[in-house]
C-alpha cells in the first residue's frame, strides 16, 4: 500500500536547521529530513543503531547522514550503512505544484 503525505506547502516553507535538517510528523512518525545538493531526504527520526537522533548529526559530503552518537553513516538515497550491517530506513519524497510529500510504502505479507 502506498500513501503520500503532505509535509508542507512548498519547499520555502521549512526552517531549516543550519545542519539543513529538519524533523517532521508525518502518518504518527517522526521523520528526519535533509536538504543535499538541492535534493529532499527523509529517513527515520532515530538511528537504527542505538536510538541516536538523526537531525542532531549532519550529512558528510558523500552524501551520507552522520548519526551523532557512534558516527555511522547511512547513505541518504539507500539507508546503507557504510561500515556495518543496519539499515537506516528512508522514505521516497515528491516535490510538486501541490506541496513537498513524503510517500510510504508498506508491505503487505500475504
Ligand atoms: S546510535 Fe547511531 S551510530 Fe550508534
Amino acid at each position: 500500500m502506498r500513501k503520500t503525505i503532505k509535509i508542507f506547502e512548498s519547499i520555502k516553507e521549512i526552517h531549516w536547521q543550519s545542519n539543513n535538517m529538519t524533523v517532521v510528523e508525518a502518518d504518527g512518525k517522526k521523520i528526519t529530513i535533509a536538504l543535499f545538493k538541492e535534493h529532499l531526504y527523509a529517513f527515520a527520526y532515530k538511528c537504527p543503531h542505538a536510538g541516536g537522533v538523526m537531525a542532531e548529526g549532519f550529512v558528510d559530503s558523500l552524501g551520507n547522514a552522520v548519526c551523532p552518537l557512534h558516527r555511522y553513516k547511512f547513505s541518504l538515497r539507500t539507508g546503507r550503512n557504510s561500515t556495518g550491517e543496519d539499515y537506516l530506513k528512508t522514505y521516497q519524497t515528491e516535490i510538486n505544484e501541490n506541496g513537498v510529500f513524503i510517500i510510504f510504502e508498506e508491505k503487505r505479507w500475504f
